[in-house]
């Protein structure tokens, strides 16, 4: 190879890099996760301001974002961890493939949950109840993420 072909490569090599590490450095079926999570917490985030009076009560908008959470749980995530999917930057642990029942629980839970915050805003529920069934499904998503993401 000519040199000259070299320092191309190194360069569009670099140049690659570049673009990657603008979207966080994540591609593939890391970066779908990351996404995913990311639309999750956009939507958990929502309902938490509205639940903590920083934003206007809207059962409407709630049973929305429990439905979009729901959609992003369960099969849907569980998907999103093919065995052996670490690559960098994932924050991902390699124990849920060893303990996959537990995880694929988490994401369970996490969809039943969702759906029941959605079913109660939907219902008109006082804002205590959905207050309760929010903390729940946000103790999956600490669960989960204490056993199995790892802060690198
Ligand atoms: C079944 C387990 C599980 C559940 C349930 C779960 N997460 Fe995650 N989450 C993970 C793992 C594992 C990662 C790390 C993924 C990676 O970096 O490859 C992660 C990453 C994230 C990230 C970082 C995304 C990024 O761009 O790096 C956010 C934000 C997040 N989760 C939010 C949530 C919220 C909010 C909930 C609950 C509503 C939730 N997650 C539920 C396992 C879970």
């Amino acid at each position: 190879m000519k040199l000259s072909h070299v320092l191309w490569t190194i360069a569009a090599g670099i140049a690659g890099l570049g673009a990657a590490w603008a979207h966080g450095g994540a591609t593939g079926i890391v970066k779908e996760r990351m996404d995913a999570m990311t639309e999750i917490s956009r939507n958990v985030k929502l309902v938490g301001q509205m639940l903590k009076g920083n934003a206007a009560y809207d059962g409407v908008e709630i049973a929305r974002a429990g439905q979009a959470i729901a959609t992003h749980a369960g099969d849907a995530m569980i998907k999103l961890f093919p065995e052996g999917s670490l690559k960098a930057p994932s924050e991902a642990s390699p124990s849920i493939w060893n303990e996959w029942t537990q995880f694929s629980g988490y994401a369970d839970s996490l969809q039943t949950s969702a759906q029941s915050l959605k079913g109660l805003a939907e219902q008109g529920a006082d804002q205590k109840a959905v207050a309760a069934a929010f903390g729940k499904m946000a103790g999956t998503c600490k669960a989960c993420h204490e056993a199995f993401r790892i802060k690198k």
